[in-house]
């Protein structure tokens, strides 16, 4: 059989295809294949007649087995996000555009172990060393014993790291740059990117150093290229934020040793990232009340409740195909929610644009989410602005009904803690409130919403007679 001396590897999902092409059949990208040289997989070795496997023995799912022990970094906000801090032996890939900050909160964990006197191990493939020590004295952790390096080279850096005790924690930044002499492929490829994690994930099995990836993602939001790693390490989180904004949001995608869809919040500030110890109120500030199209949504980050503001602006089109856009939202759950306003609410929204933004840049996954983007939207439509102490939260089905969600406990104490003193909420299914939370008012269909908003514009308009000619007039819509 002749033997295949090369392949194509598209750089984006690792497809592998014999000839080139112009466009990955499996992932639908184009211009990603690149030629590698064929492995000398496991197809090579038997052919020369591996030697036989090792006997080992098979074990039951009961026995004794401890609880992970954890290395906590003290920095609270990360520790929320690994699950009670960094287990050893693990793989933690953490993903961000660049420019996020991936760095900087890599080396403040870093300085956090060291002094736990902890053997701490920083390399940076992307920096010389001068820059990270500039960072480093930039954020007043300078003295800190960690030990840093410029490399690239695997091979090299496990040699290096063989000697002395294993360090506690281990920092690669970023995948994309290391390479390793047994992947026959140019750096910075699938295949390279893979060999290189492939082996350091090895060395952290069997050294039990915690070791953390950084990948860098591409605009879309996919850990460019190496997605492959996704699947091989113990933890994905992934940094976000927006440039405009000045916190950012460390959220757990995958954890093999802890919950996922924890998040937590930090602030960019001149000295380095902060912990936000209450978000809620981060993403509150400078709130404006009192315009119409804004209502307060009472979310879930995994286990934290987190409340964020909701604005919509509804206005007449001139385009015979009206616009609808989202920041921060899913955009199919806003036209789920429009279409069932137009069909149970008895509002007109196909001759208005809708624009809805979750304030601060943060995005929302939940449907939870669904009653307060309602309420936001019909507040705008009608220009009725809605109680500013009130917070909402429901998911709305295609028939108009508020189901209830989860956890509505937590968000009803997250509002009480914050100062709000009202709560409209699905159906009384879980009532969940204390004495002591916000006073809770049942929704439990989208036209009761409807109504509810409608009746509070019909009262504004008669006590905004005497001011400017109101913007909007479209109540008579409702
Ligand atoms: P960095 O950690 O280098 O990002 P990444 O590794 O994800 O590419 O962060 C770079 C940005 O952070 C840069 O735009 C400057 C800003 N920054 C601050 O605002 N304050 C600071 O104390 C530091 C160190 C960085
Ligand atoms: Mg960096």
């Amino acid at each position: 059989m002749a033997r295949v001396l090369s392949r194509f590897v598209c750089q984006t999902c690792g497809s592998v295809a014999q000839r080139w092409q112009g466009r990955c059949e499996d992932c639908g990208e184009w211009n990603t294949y690149v030629e590698e040289g064929a492995p000398s997989g496991i197809g090579a070795k038997a052919a020369a007649g591996a030697p036989r496997g090792r006997i080992f023995a098979l074990e039951g799912l009961t026995g004794s087995q401890a609880e992970a022990p954890r290395i906590r970094s003290g920095i609270a906000e990360l520790d929320r996000v690994t699950g009670g801090g960094f287990v050893p032996g693990s793989v933690i890939l953490i993903g961000g555009e660049p420019g996020i900050g991936k760095s900087t909160l890599l080396i403040q964990a870093c300085a956090a172990l060291a002094a736990q006197k902890r053997r701490v191990v920083y390399i940076s493939g992307e920096e010389a060393v001068a820059q990270v020590r500039l960072r480093a004295e930039r954020l007043a952790l300078s003295k800190a014993p960690v030990e840093l390096a410029a490399e690239t080279s695997v091979e090299d850096i496990l040699a290096t790291l063989q000697e002395g005790v294993a360090p506690a924690l281990l920092v690669i930044d970023s995948i994309q740059t290391m390479w390793t002499a047994r992947a026959d492929a140019a750096p910075g490829t699938v295949t390279q990117v893979r060999a290189s994690a492939q082996a350091l994930i090895r060395y952290a099995k069997t050294t039990g150093s915690c070791v953390i990836l950084v990948g860098h993602v591409t605009k879309d939001g996919q850990i460019a290229g190496p997605r492959v790693v996704e699947h091989m390490v113990d933890a994905v989180a992934s940094f976000e934020g927006d440039g405009g904004h000045q916190f950012r949001i460390l959220r757990a995608v995958k954890n093999r040793f802890g919950p996922t869809d924890e998040i937590g919040v930090f602030e960019m500030t001149g000295a380095g990232l902060s912990e936000v110890r209450n978000p809620s109120a981060l993403f509150l500030s400078g709130r404006d009340a009192s315009s119409p199209g804004t209502a307060v949504f009472a979310g879930m980050e995994g286990t934290r409740p987190l409340l964020v503001e909701i604005q919509a602006l509804v206005s007449p089109t001139s385009l015979g195909t009206p616009r609808r856009a989202v920041v921060g939202w899913d955009p199919s759950r806003l036209a789920m929610v429009l279409a069932v306003l137009e069909a149970h609410g008895g509002l007109r929204l196909g001759q208005h644009d809708v624009y809805l933004n979750v304030a601060g840049g943060l995005r929302i996954q939940e449907p939870a989410a669904d009653l307060a983007v309602a309420a936001a939207l019909i507040s705008s439509l009608t220009g009725a602005q809605l109680p500013a102490e009130t917070v909402y939260f429901g998911e709305i089905g295609l028939s108009g009904a508020v189901r209830p969600v989860v956890h509505a406990g937590a968000r009803l104490k997250e509002a009480a803690k914050l100062g709000f003193a009202r709560a409209v909420i699905p159906a009384p299914a879980e009532s969940g409130g204390s004495d002591s939370g916000p006073a809770t008012e049942s929704c439990g269909h989208i036209a009761v919403l409807v109504a509810d908003i409608a009746q509070r514009s019909s009262r504004n308009e008669g006590r905004q007679r005497q001011r400017p000619a109101p913007v909007r007039q479209e109540s008579a819509n409702v």
